[in-house]
């Protein structure tokens, strides 16, 4: 396999200019005759800014240490049992985030009968928690307050494919629509809502737009346990406070800012007193979070995206989660008063360098500062509650195997880089960069077309092809699919444990496969999770039959 198609072999010293001008600061040496074929570039620092983007808001710009922040709820406007009705508004919110500069204009979600004028700034900026139930008819209006096109998509929930803001249904600037759908027994899990407009995607979730979900199931097994709601997100702040826009590299490896925010804060502290559930959600554009506590402490898995495991692994002491990725995790308060830093730890996802090889994985990131105080907040009654809280059952629900399969697809996500056109005056400066192709079965997006097709009620199975140089996390609308086994140089390992996934990561060189159905007719978009490289153009359809 290729490493990288470089389509332009003429732009080989170009290119090895990059390579040193994009990683080594303030480089001047680039020799005269190579300046000519920058023909037009205002500047050497012009060109930096353009691959590494302009000057960022220093790491401690923002406070950290506060008391983790509780979500906003979305209000259920009904009053009718097992209906749910609500209103939000996708609209620029200024907040006061960095002191002794200008304000910072996210774009928000609010709910309906909040502050409706300026926007709720009471809370955190993560879009409000919509909580619903088994069963629940929910209508959800969607009102669009931006000056460019949206449309709201249920990531990972089963809702009619006209309902699930695919990006060939906007909503116009000024426009709103009424979403509908109604959740079937079974789909109790962690999901989110996020915009799905074509191109656009990437730049309204990463100034702001997106939000948790969390079905609920009346014969929840661990519904005794305390909730925690961790919502991770990524945050590329410019040094005067406005959101940075997207730079090149940004384009090429998904965008990572230097902020990686819990419930919108950065290193909020938690504390800990009894045995707890966190759902966490991860809603960064393209960061990859490799879960762990720095003591090496232990916790368990008892959910996926779908909901929950058939039993909980216990006894992790990391788990990736894959942009898009959702988990259950049990977190014990433990015996002794101690403390934990929790963190992404480092993972390789294969970065591209500007020329050839790969950028080094970055460093460990501080997500929450955890303070564990067993039986602190115990009155006599509660630390009984907290004593039978710490058996965790055994078997947590049973998940059947999708089967038999009466049809096979295959997804294969390419890459290829046009060096030449990457390299050309303003290429980057546009709204979508030039000359960057991120590929699924050779074809970038194009609207309308049908990549695939299947059969209503077919089961299938799925291989997920990565031909390329880097992770890609791939992501299927409508349903939650199981992982049949993954095959990684040569060798193919059955997945040890059956669980509900609609987001599932493919390093390079892997073929995952994956037994999926859809229910209904209509079109279902299916694309690699890192935003960036789904806006250009590594997404299909799944034209259902
Ligand atoms: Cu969360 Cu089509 O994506
Ligand atoms: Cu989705
Ligand atoms: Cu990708």
């Amino acid at each position: 396999m290729k490493r990288r198609d470089f389509l332009s072999g003429a732009a080989s010293a170009v290119a090895a200019w990059f390579s040193r001008s994009a990683f080594a600061a303030g480089d001047d040496s680039m020799p005269m005759h190579d300046m000519s074929k920058m023909n037009g570039m205002a500047s050497m620092s012009g060109m930096h800014d353009a691959m590494q983007g302009s000057e960022l808001a220093p790491v401690d710009a923002l406070p950290a240490g506060a008391p983790l922040a509780s979500l906003r709820t979305l209000v259920n406007e009904s009053r009718t049992p097992g209906e749910f009705r609500a209103t939000l508004l996708a609209q620029p919110v200024a907040r006061a985030l960095v002191q002794g500069q200008r304000d910072t204009v996210f774009w928000q979600f609010d709910g309906g009968l909040a502050a409706a004028g300026k926007g709720d700034t009471s809370g955190p900026v993560v879009g409000p928690l919509i909580a619903l139930r088994e069963g629940d008819r929910v209508e959800i209006r969607v009102v669009n307050r931006l000056e460019q096109p949206t449309t709201m998509h249920w990531h990972g929930l089963p809702v009619p494919p006209d309902q699930d803001g695919n990006p060939s249904n906007p909503i116009p600037p000024g426009g709103e629509h009424v979403y509908r759908f109604t959740l079937p027994k079974g789909s109790a899990g962690t999901y989110w809502y996020h915009p799905h407009p074509h191109m656009q995607t990437a730049e309204q979730v990463f100034r702001g737009l997106a939000g948790p979900i969390v079905v609920r199931a009346a014969d929840d097994p661990l519904a005794a346990w305390p909730e925690r709601h961790l919502f991770v997100s990524d945050l590329k702040l410019a040094a005067d406070a406005s959101i940075a826009p997207n730079s090149m590299m940004d384009w090429m490896n998904g965008r990572e800012g230097q902020f990686v925010l819990v419930n919108g804060a950065r290193e909020p502290r938690i504390e800990v007193v009894r045995d707890e559930r966190w759902r966490v959600w991860n809603a960064c554009s393209a960061r990859y979070l490799q879960l762990a506590f720095d003591d090496g402490r232990a916790f368990a898995q008892v959910g996926t995206d779908g909901g929950l495991l058939a039993a909980p692994r216990d006894g992790l002491t990391a788990l990736v989660l894959a942009p898009g990725e959702r988990a259950e995790l049990i977190v014990r308060a433990g015996q002794g008063a101690s403390q934990a830093r929790w963190l992404a730890t480092q993972y390789d996802r294969h970065k591209m360098a500007m020329s050839h090889g790969s950028l080094p994985p970055g460093p460990n990131v501080v997500l929450a500062d955890v303070r564990f105080a067993p039986g602190a907040d115990a009155s006599r009654a509660d630390a009984s509650a907290a004593d039978k809280s710490a058996a965790l059952p055994a078997s947590l629900r049973a998940i059947a195997p999708l089967g038999p399969a009466r049809a096979q697809k295959s997804v294969g996500f390419s890459e290829a880089m046009d060096m030449h056109a990457m390299h050309q005056p303003g290429a980057s400066t546009r709204a979508m960069p030039l000359g960057m192709k991120f590929m699924i079965n050779g074809e970038t997006y194009v609207p309308g077309r049908a990549t695939l097709t299947s059969r209503r009620g077919d089961v299938e199975n799925w291989t997920i092809a990565n031909g390329t140089d880097m992770d890609h996390p791939f992501h299927l609308h409508g349903t939650q699919f199981q992982v049949l086994s993954r095959e990684f140089d040569g060798r193919r390992i059955a997945e040890p444990y059956l669980a509900w996934r609609d987001t599932i990561n493919v390093r390079p060189g892997e073929i995952v496969h994956i037994a999926t159905v859809q229910h209904e007719a209509g079109d279902r978009m299916f694309h690699c999770h890192i935003l960036e490289h789904e806006d250009l153009g590594m997404m299909g359809t799944l034209r259902v039959i």
